[in-house]
Parts: structure tokens; sequence; C-alpha cells
């Protein structure tokens, strides 16, 4: 039983984390870099396109309540998430977080756990590019020569499966392994180009939609009342428990601040920057997803905003037909951005979890050319190919959101845990009112679990199953941690 919750020595991650030389990453990465990579990481999807779908069917204009719910969450999480990442400022994030507090078996769920938020958070993503590349060709008259999207006629237990073949999204997938494999020097360039482009068009979008709300007030009031639509007689459908469950949709908005973390081993001064970067991106994104949803839904009818491409077509209502070409070709390139960094960070937890005997050898190995994980990068890719292909946006985003809640949930209690334990630890940052601050952080994270949908949760519930299976048939068996313990307990 001791075995499943051996612990890895912090000291161990702290000298993983302070090595120098050829071997180690290059520390390359400021305070703005890592804002920046927040940036490329969390605005995508979620803002271009599941606000809209979360205002038509859950909360009305009142999923601004549910963006600042989700991100309240967030920001007591990204709380714990700094104080982690100054003092073990390593690549594998929650994952290593748990490995230190709540040993190896937690450690493993939540590795487990951020395979959902990050590859299935970019099959997730693929979908709504796919969404956009199809409102850009429409806009120019362009008629595919074959529906993007065919339909299989494929159900199976006739819910979750959307049961057509998003080639787009299939497209989009291949090109960003490809990049990956072949190296990302440039992708760092690119990621940094899709923010400036996805952060001009939030606020070009924000601009001209202020501008329109001042000469159409009394439009806009219309269509914000009632502010809180009521119940439809199930929970989830309008009224309060809408909100909550547009807050477990739109969660899927701010996830990726924590990909800052995984940039631990890159950053020139981790213990300053990284709660800087986590913080700064979460807050600066809250803001503006506050403020796009409740300029959208005043906009349009909250009724008319289920569509794939609802910020576009926001642009479109208030006659900005220009516009609708600039926010689509912001959120492709905006979207391509968060797609390429969350395959690269699900190799690299994938990469720690392997370097620490939990996945097969294979898993880190490099091309000796590229020098890039490359298998692990194409079985990634293979997965989120057939999961951006096969499953609908609304199905695989719950999904990502309960993973990453999770994740979030036990960082929280990890920091509580540690500072009980550990008080003499040196904290560079420390999480304000603990304990207060990681439980309101497990509380909300709960409270957005347990509104998700039905088919989700047992889509999560199987992904745990499946990994416990791995684990303890494969893992428990070549953990270094367990070996580096049976040497000690080894009599000579
Ligand atoms: N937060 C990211 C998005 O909205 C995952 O696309």
């Amino acid at each position: 039983m001791a075995k499943l919750f051996a612990i890895k020595p912090i000291s161990s991650c702290q000298e993983e984390a302070s090595a120098e030389g050829a071997h180690t990453l290059k520390r390359s990465l400021g305070p703005v870099n890592l804002i920046t990579l927040g940036i490329g990481a969390i605005i995508g999807a979620g803002i271009f396109v599941l606000t809209g779908q979360a205002a038509a069917q859950f909360a009305g204009p009142a999923v601004v309540l549910s963006f600042i719910i989700a991100g309240i969450g967030c920001v007591f999480a990204g709380l714990c998430y700094a104080e982690f990442a100054s003092m073990i400022p390593i690549a594998g994030s929650a994952y290593t977080y748990g490995y230190t507090t709540l040993g190896e078996l937690v450690a493993w769920i939540i590795g487990w756990a951020l395979c959902l938020e990050y590859a299935f958070g970019a099959a997730t993503v693929a979908v709504g590019w796919s969404g956009y590349v199809s409102s850009l060709l429409g806009f120019f008259g362009v008629r595919v020569p074959f529906n993007p999207t065919p339909s299989l006629a494929l159900t199976v237990f006739g819910h979750p499966f959307s049961a057509k073949v998003d080639i787009f999204a299939l497209c989009a997938i291949i090109v960003v392994i490809a990049v990956l494999v072949l190296g990302v020097r440039e992708s760092a360039n690119f990621n940094s180009a899709a923010v400036i482009i996805k952060v001009s068009v939030v606020l070009f979008f924000i601009g001209i939609a202020t501008i329109y709300a001042f000469g159409h007030w009394s439009h806009m009031l219309a269509n914000w009342h009632p502010f809180i639509p009521p119940n439809g007689g199930r929970f989830g459908q309008f009224g309060w428990s809408g909100i909550m469950r547009a807050g477990s949709v739109v969660f899927f908005a701010y996830i990726g601040f924590d990909a800052v973390s995984t940039a631990a081993q890159e950053a020139r001064n981790p213990q300053k920057d990284l709660p800087f970067g986590i913080l700064g991106s979460l807050i600066i994104c809250t803001v503006l997803y506050i403020i796009v949803s409740g300029l959208l839904t005043g906009i349009k009818p909250y009724t008319a905003l289920n569509t794939a491409a609802p910020v576009a077509d926001g642009a479109a209502a208030i006659g900005a037909t220009w516009g609708v070409v600039l926010i689509d070709i912001g959120a492709i390139a905006g979207l391509a951005s968060v797609m390429l960094v969350m395959i690269l960070g699900q190799t690299r937890v994938l990469y720690t979890m392997a370097h620490d005997g939990l996945l097969p050898k294979w898993v880190s190995s490099i091309h000796p050319r590229f020098r890039t994980p490359w298998l692990v990068t194409m079985a990634v890719g293979v997965l989120v190919a057939f999961l951006a292909a096969f499953f609908n946006i609304a199905f695989l985003s719950e999904l990502v959101s309960l993973g990453t809640l999770l994740a979030f949930t036990i960082v929280c209690l990890g920091v509580w845990l540690l500072r009980a334990r550990h008080p003499e630890l040196p904290r560079p940052f420390r999480t304000p009112w603990v304990p207060l601050v990681p439980i309101a952080g497990m509380v909300i994270s709960l409270a957005l679990m347990v509104s998700a949908d039905t088919p989700a949760k047992i889509g999560f519930f199987s992904w745990l199953i499946a990994g416990l299976l791995i684990y303890f048939t494969y893992s428990i068996r070549h953990s270094k941690v367990q070996g580096m313990a049976a040497e000690v307990t080894q009599p000579r």
C-alpha cells in the first residue's frame, strides 16, 4: 500500500531544476515571454466558440457570471500553481507537484488527467478551428468541393459521437504534428506572432462592439433582458444551475495558464517570473473574456449564438463585414497556436512521466536529427486527430474541463498539505491566505465538475479507469522512485 504513495523527494526535483550544462534546457524566457506563452495557450476556442454555445444553451446573458465564477476558481488555482512553480520549477507541472506531495498514484492520476487537458484540449481546439476556416471560406463564397464534416451515420450509445469526420480539423492536426516533429525553433516565433494577432483581434472586437453599444444602447439592454433566463425545468437549462453548467463549459477558455509552469526549466528567473507569467496571463484573459461575453450577448440575442463562429457572427451582426474576415483570420492563427502549445505541453508531461519510469522508454526517445520527442509526438498526433475527427466540440470541451479541474483540485490540496508537512521549505512565492485560497479553489473546481454533462462524466471516469489499469499493470513495476525505495530497504 505504501508503494502507491511513494513520494518523489522535493530535493531531487530541485536538483533537476537547478542542473546546468549542455544537456539541460536553455534558460531564455523572461517575464514577458512567459505571459505571452500563457496567453498563447489560453485564448482560443473557449472565447471564440464556446461562449456562444454556453450562452445559447445554458446561461443566456448570464454567461458573464459563468466567466466570473470560472475565472475566480482559476485565479485561486493559479495562486497555488504559482507557489509550486516557484518551489519546484521543473517541466512536469501538476504531475510533479502531485509526486512530491501526495505520492505516485495521485501523480499518475494527475498525469493521466493532464492528457485530457492537453491532448483532448488540442482536439477540441482543432474542431473550433475548423468552424472558423469554414466561416472564412464562406465569407469569400468559396464552396468546398467536399463536405468538411461528412456524416458517417455512426452512433455509439446514441450520444457523444457527432457521427461526423471533421476533415479540416484532421488536416490542422497533421500540420501541427509535422511542425512539432521537425523542430520547435520556429514554433516559439509563431506563437508570439499568433498572440499579437489574436489579442489584437479580441481588442478589435471589443472596440467595434463598444462603439456599437453606445449607439444602440436600447438594443443591447433588450438582449440582456432577462439577464438570467428562468430555469427550463432541468438542471443546467438556464437559471442558476445553467450558470454553473455554462461555467463548466467556459472553464475551457481559461485552460492553458498552467502551461506556463511547464516552461519552468526554460525560465531565466523561475522563482519570480513563473508566478508573474501564470497570474498575469490569467488576469489579462479574465478581464478580456468578461468584456467580450458581455458585449456579444448584447449585440445578438443569446438564442442566436449557438454557431460555429459566434464572435465573427457578432461582428457581422453589427455590420462590420470586413471585421468578420479579421476575426476569422485572428481566430484561425490564434487557435493554431493553442493547438501547438497544448500538444507540446502534452509531450513534455509524457516525457517527464517516461523519465520517471511510469511510461515505456520509447515515449522519451529523441529523434537523432530533429532532436524532438518524435515518437510520442506522432502517437499523440494520432490520438488527437482521431478525437478531432469523430467527436463534437461540446463533448470534448467538457471532458477537457473535467480532467483539468481534477488536476487543479489536487494542486490546491497539495499546496495546503505541503504547508502543513514542510512549513520550513523555502517558498519564493507564497499563496496568500492558506488554507482559505486552496479550499476555495477546490470547492469551485469540484462544483464545476459536478455541473458537467453526464456523457462527459462517463467519458471522464472511463478514462480514469483505463489509466489505473495501465498504472497497475505497467507503471508500478517500472517506477524509478519505487526502485530507489526498494534499494534503500534492501539488506546489504
Ligand atoms: N483555453 C484554450 C482555448 O480556449 C484551451 O482554446
